[in-house]
């Protein structure tokens, strides 16, 4: 696992939070920001994307133009290679299966742009975390106490910039775009 650490492609949680952090109801998200799903779509297109199995039913098909790897304990579940649908069982294989993708796919000149995509849910994102380098958040500024939590960002940990801030209307929420870096500790 700590080779994870240093892995040859930067790993990225993308992830959209309410003010309390929640993610979704265990089901679904809690929104719908039809702004938010375009900027994750060009955010993510041509990138391997690391998912819980419940996210994976949540979306209920495999989104193109990305390696969709799914973590599961289940054992009987088969890949689909034409939609670039994956299985894996542990977090050390979704990575190494992610690495493997972008380099069979993908020129080496291209490599230096790709990223490995935490696509969640919470148990992803809490198993992930520690791995990644950059989280890219979305804030929805709306309140909500009960669901699925990402986990709690330690501020000494990470450095964070605001990149736009989107105000709301009849049909969505007010929210704002984050790029968390994860701070260089010299020893
Ligand atoms: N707001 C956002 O940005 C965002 C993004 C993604 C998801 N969500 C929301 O998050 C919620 C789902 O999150 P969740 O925490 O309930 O589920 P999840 O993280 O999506 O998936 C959990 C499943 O992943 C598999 N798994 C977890 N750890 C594993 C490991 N170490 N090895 C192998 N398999 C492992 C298990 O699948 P099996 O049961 O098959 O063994 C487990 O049941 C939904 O409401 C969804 O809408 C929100």
């Amino acid at each position: 696992m700590e080779t994870i650490k240093k892995n040859k492609f930067p790993i990225v949680s993308i992830v959209a939070v309410s003010k309390d952090f929640i993610i979704g109801d265990g089901n679904k998200m809690l929104w719908h920001l039809p702004n938010d799903l375009k900027r994750l779509k060009s955010i993510t297109f041509g990138n391997p994307l690391i998912m819980g199995r419940k996210t994976f039913d949540s979306i209920g098909k495999p989104l193109p133009g990305r390696a969709n790897i799914i973590l599961t304990n289940k054992k009987n579940l088969k890949d689909d290679i034409q939609l670039e649908k994956f299985f894996v069982q542990s977090f050390e294989d979704a990575v190494i299966k992610a690495n493997n993708w972008i380099i069979k796919k993908f020129k080496k000149n291209e490599h230096s742009a790709k990223r490995i995509f935490i696509f969640g849910g919470g148990e992803i994102y809490k198993l992930a975390l520690s791995f990644c380098s950059q989280i890219e958040l979305t804030m929805v500024d709306i309140n909500l106490k009960n669901g699925v939590t990402f986990p709690s960002i330690d501020e000494n940990e990470w450095g964070k910039k605001i990149l736009k801030k989107v105000e709301g209307n009849d049909s969505y929420p007010s929210h704002s775009f984050w790029l968390y870096n994860r701070r260089v500790i010299r020893l």
